[in-house]
């Protein structure tokens, strides 16, 4: 990425704005039917075709429409939106508008999770630049296109990365999950057709509007267009965020990434942050798109890669995360509030060396009660970890409750939740 990109006049040196300038040329439904086209698929998680959300707001209804910017981002491992809002701001800028533009919305909320201080600042300060230059406010370089985005700040809960959960914070509500359908595009914010895109969605577009849909597909792979930010953590020489082609494997990224650490052979990695099941050693040949990894049973989530060695223990991995999910869950609905806290007890049982068998058919249990059955994806995210580490490495587990390794803890150190 070229330095001091994040500046308006860098960033028009490097094509920037002409892509707007492009997509003002033609009729919002034409800018759809070109994204359907381009076969982009969401970021944030789910990969869900960006065209045809933009599609699924009604059109000409004589409604505000508002698009709304998930920049939430706090899924544990991830970590590619942020340097992209801090590096390339004006990309996300220019994509709100071409989208906005496309949903017929006047107004965009960029929703920053609040601890991203420095984001916030860098986004803002475009949203100024590119204001004082036309690219927003009225009449948007002459085409009679109206939009103002707002940089808001949210206040550090996960859960309001959920976007319905958003829409409430957006409101000033408190972020709980609304029921879906109605989805957003029909009922979002203040209940207005509503679209709701991740940042590197997003920051996409304007690439995708000037290099074409055939060049977008042909950088990817069958299905799954484009490229991807992969963030690299865990026992590799170079963390980081490496931006490369979907389909990508973990062997060529921890190539790019100066290889694993001294002494580390990896052991169990995750595909896209803690929501998405655990994968093995096995899998490193893997093709990191949407369809390769679904079909080894994981997703590609936030291509959150974190990379585990034979010296860390898939059940310690496990137990951090439910304690997450546990001290994120929203309380609103029973399987995740209540499922996510006794697992952390039945955890730390196993843990400070007291486990039995009987521990791993509950940790199963609470699963199965929570997958499916939660009010959100939070539930459902939370059991990816504990069902497939008990898949691949149940000996792990076993060797704490033979006393086979040591206790991690201490009875006495136990915190419960
Ligand atoms: P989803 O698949 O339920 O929905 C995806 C999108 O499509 C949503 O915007 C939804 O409104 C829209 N949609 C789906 N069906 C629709 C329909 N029939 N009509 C209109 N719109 C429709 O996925 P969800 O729950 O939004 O996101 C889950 C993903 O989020 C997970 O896969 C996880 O990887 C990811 N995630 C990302 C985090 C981050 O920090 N980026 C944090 C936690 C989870
Ligand atoms: Fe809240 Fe968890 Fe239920 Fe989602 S699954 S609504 S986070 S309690």
């Amino acid at each position: 990425m070229s330095p001091n990109a994040w500046k308006l006049d860098v960033y028009e040196q490097l094509d920037g704005y002409a892509a707007l300038r492009k997509a003002l040329r033609h009729t919002p439904d034409e800018i759809i039917a070109f994204m359907k086209d381009s076969g982009h698929r969401g970021r944030g998680g789910a990969g869900f075709p960006v065209g045809m959300k933009w599609g699924f707001v009604p059109q000409n209804d004589g409604k505000p429409h508002y698009m709304v910017i998930n920049a939430d981002e706090g899924e544990p491992g991830t970590c590619k939106d942020l340097p992209l809002m801090m590096n390339d701001p004006h990309s996300v800028i220019e994509g709100v508008i071409i989208s906005s533009y496309a949903i017929r919305a006047n107004n965009a909320y960029i929703y920053v999770r609040g601890e991203a201080v420095h984001a916030i600042r860098k986004l803002r300060h475009a949203v100024k630049e590119a204001k004082a230059a036309g690219y927003l406010g009225r009449n948007i370089l002459g085409s009679g296109f109206d939009l103002d985005i707002v940089v808001h700040a949210g206040a550090g809960a996960y859960i309001c990365g959920e976007e319905t959960a958003l829409l409430d914070s957006l409101e000033g509500y408190r972020g709980q999950p609304r029921l879906r359908p109605p989805f957003p595009a029909t009922h979002g914010l203040y209940q207005q057709p509503s679209c709701i895109n991740n940042v590197g969605t997003i920051a996409a577009v304007p690439h995708i509007i000037l290099g074409g849909a055939q060049w977008w597909k042909d950088l990817g792979s069958d299905n799954s267009a484009g490229t991807m930010i992969y963030s690299l953590s865990g026992r590799v020489n170079r963390p980081g965020q490496y931006e490369c082609g979907m389909g990508t494997t973990l062997r060529e990224l921890i190539e790019l990434a100066g290889g694993m650490q001294e002494g580390h052979e990896i052991k169990f990695w995750t595909p896209g942050g803690s929501s998405t099941p655990m994968l093995t050693a096995d899998h490193i040949d893997v093709p990191l798109d949407f369809d390769s990894v679904a079909k080894e049973g994981s997703m590609l989530g936030t291509t959150a890669l974190m990379i585990y060695s034979n010296q860390d223990c898939p059940v310690y991995a496990s137990y951090r995360w439910i304690k997450f999910y546990h001290h994120e869950s929203c309380g609103k609905c029973t399987p995740c509030r209540e499922g996510n806290y006794w697992m952390v007890h039945v955890y730390e049982r196993i843990l400070s060396g007291r486990g039995t068998e009987e521990d791993l058919r509950t940790l199963t249990d609470a699963c199965a009660n929570l997958l499916g059955r939660s009010f959100c994806g939070l539930g459902d995210g939370a059991t990816s970890c504990v069902t497939s580490s008990l898949k691949y490495f149940r000996q792990d587990y076993l060797d704490y409750i033979e006393g086979h390794r040591p206790p991690l803890f201490h009875p006495d150190e136990l915190v419960g939740a």
